[in-house]
């Protein structure tokens, strides 16, 4: 078994990295563009923008790269686990071919501004290892390397891999990269102050409105930002309009170790072809190499007690690595679309000033810059040869839409389950620093008991659209396993697509929770 997990989950990256602090906006104010959202995908389509010239504001929720930029483990590669064999199936062969060569061409944009702009962050050319341990992964691999021949995608199968796993074959794709994503966007932070784009931290976007010929982001305290572009980069875009995204993706949780080991990485950006999903790769700490591990993938919201899931991935730790020190632990959370190509263009075809950026599949570096590649060409209304295969208004053919209405189904399923559930726990067992869910008035509510035996209670409906979220253990989060929003143990939005708090409830319940819940 490897060393203790580390009490607090948080990112190595968030910790390593000091980044600017920006204020709210206060007042309404005009642009040419406003970008929503604050990770890589909205700070690098704000650069590229001011690059064009144009005035730019950035909103962002919460701080900038503390949603799933922060949180990735930050591959720069076009072998996202065994997609090329479904597109194919999906799409055909030119748009597989098109999605290639738009995360290639990511790859190299990203390589290049490093270069160019000499920015320190740790980048690394590494050869990407899909493996696979079982006959039935190594049958999988096989038909996805016949995919990538098809493809003319430069791809190679081995018997073998770098790393002392026994696998049965792997797929190695030369030529990927791997950096410290926080130092790269930073710097395009400092680009955007430098020529003039303007950022506002902590400042929420809620709607849109159309002002004459202008679009206008409403914000949750009542400011208005005119443009003539809108750019929803923030994560699950915060205006859906009629576009329908929250059936038409799915989030998933993953987790992340960082460990320090005596061993000797060999090199290399491993992903196992099946289940249980194990990720690595290695990274510089203050002059050490550092590797981190990754998977134990799962809807979320639906998973197991999530601790559980750091656990596997630290007795994983241990059969590789024998006792290394875990430095840091921590969970992204990712949304795919129904044929997982993220959706990047017009948010409806009736709002043509307003695009989105969403669903990159857990593979958020690269899809992150082709998406702004993408976003810069669509509002400076420049041709692309990209936005066909990523337009949200794609039409899904079968078997799509079966997956489609799976999703829906699975979330109606939890928006029902979860209104039916009777839970069962008792107030007076609640642990300080956990929470539990119980009955007052009949109706489903949250206690969360801080250090210090404080309770906050809340109320358990998402403020979504009203599933049932739950608690979890491992990150002392409430998780929403319809569209996977996450609230603090106090209730506050961590993540959307919710973006208002879980409603609150006084102390004084207290002495109803108790007395409804003594007879369970
Ligand atoms: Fe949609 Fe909770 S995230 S209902």
């Amino acid at each position: 078994m490897a060393a203790q997990l580390p009490e607090h989950t948080k990112s190595y990256w968030r910790d390593d990295t000091d980044l600017p602090s920006f204020g709210k906006l206060e007042e309404d104010t005009a642009a040419d563009v406003v970008v929503v959202g604050g990770g890589i995908t909205g700070l690098t389509t704000a650069s590229l923008l001011i690059k064009e010239g144009l005035d730019v504001v950035v909103l962002e929720a919460g701080y900038l790269l503390n949603g799933t930029t922060g949180r990735t483990t930050a591959k720069i590669t076009a072998q996202h686990g065994m997609i090329y064999d479904e597109l194919i199936q999906h799409m055909g062969k030119t748009k597989a071919r098109l999605y290639y060569e738009s995360q290639i061409e990511a790859l190299q944009f990203i390589k290049q501004n490093i270069k160019e702009q000499q920015i320190t962050c740790d980048f690394q050319t590494e050869t990407a290892y899909l493996y696979a341990e079982t006959d039935q992964d190594a049958r999988t691999l096989e038909k996805e390397y016949e995919a990538c021949q098809s493809l003319h995608i430069d791809t190679e199968m081995k018997d073998s891999i770098p790393l002392s796993i026994n696998v049965q074959s792997a797929l190695a794709m030369p030529g990927q990269g791997r950096f410290h994503p926080l130092q790269y966007v930073e710097h395009l932070v400092q680009e955007i102050v430098k020529h003039g784009g303007r950022i506002y931290e902590q400042t929420t976007a809620v709607n849109i409105a159309r002002q004459k010929h202008k679009e206008a982001v409403l914000t949750e305290n009542d400011c208005r930002v005119t443009a003539d572009s809108i750019v929803c980069c923030s994560h699950f875009p915060f205006y859906e309009g009629t576009g329908f995204y929250s059936g038409r993706m799915h989030a998933d949780r993953s987790y992340v170790l960082a460990v320090q080991t005596d061993i000797t990485y060999p090199g290399g950006m491993y992903l196992s072809a099946g289940d249980p999903v194990r990720s690595l790769r290695s990274a510089s700490m203050d002059g050490k190499e550092i590797v981190l591990i990754g998977g134990e993938n799962h809807k979320s919201g639906q998973g197991r007690n999530t601790l559980d899931h750091y656990r596997a991935l630290q007795q994983f730790a241990g059969n590789l690595f024998g006792r290394p020190e875990i430095l840091y632990r921590w969970s992204a959370q990712d949304l795919t679309t129904i044929d997982k190509v993220p959706y990047v263009g017009e948010v409806t075809t009736s709002r043509p000033d307003v695009y989105i950026a969403s669903g990159f599949n857990k593979w958020g570096m690269t899809n992150s810059t082709c998406a702004a590649l993408l976003l810069r060409d669509l509002v400076l209304k420049k041709e692309n040869p990209y936005s066909e295969l990523y337009t949200p208004a794609r039409f899904y053919a079968d078997p799509s839409i079966k997956h489609f209405l799976k999703e829906n189904v699975d979330v109606a399923k939890h928006l029902i389950k979860g209104k039916l559930e009777m839970p069962h726990a008792s107030i007076e067992g609640l642990e300080r620093d956990d929470a539990a869910v119980f009955m007052a008035d009949g109706q489903r509510k949250g206690a969360y008991k801080d250090k210090d035996g404080e309770l906050f209670i809340v109320d358990t409906t998402c403020t979504h659209m009203g599933c049932e979220v739950e608690w979890n253990h491992g990150d002392r989060t409430w998780d929403c396993p319809c569209h996977g929003s996450r609230f603090s143990c106090t209730g506050e939005v961590i993540e959307g697509p919710a973006e208002k708090p879980l409603q609150k409830h006084p102390h004084t319940m207290l002495d109803n929770l108790t007395s409804e819940n003594s007879g369970y």
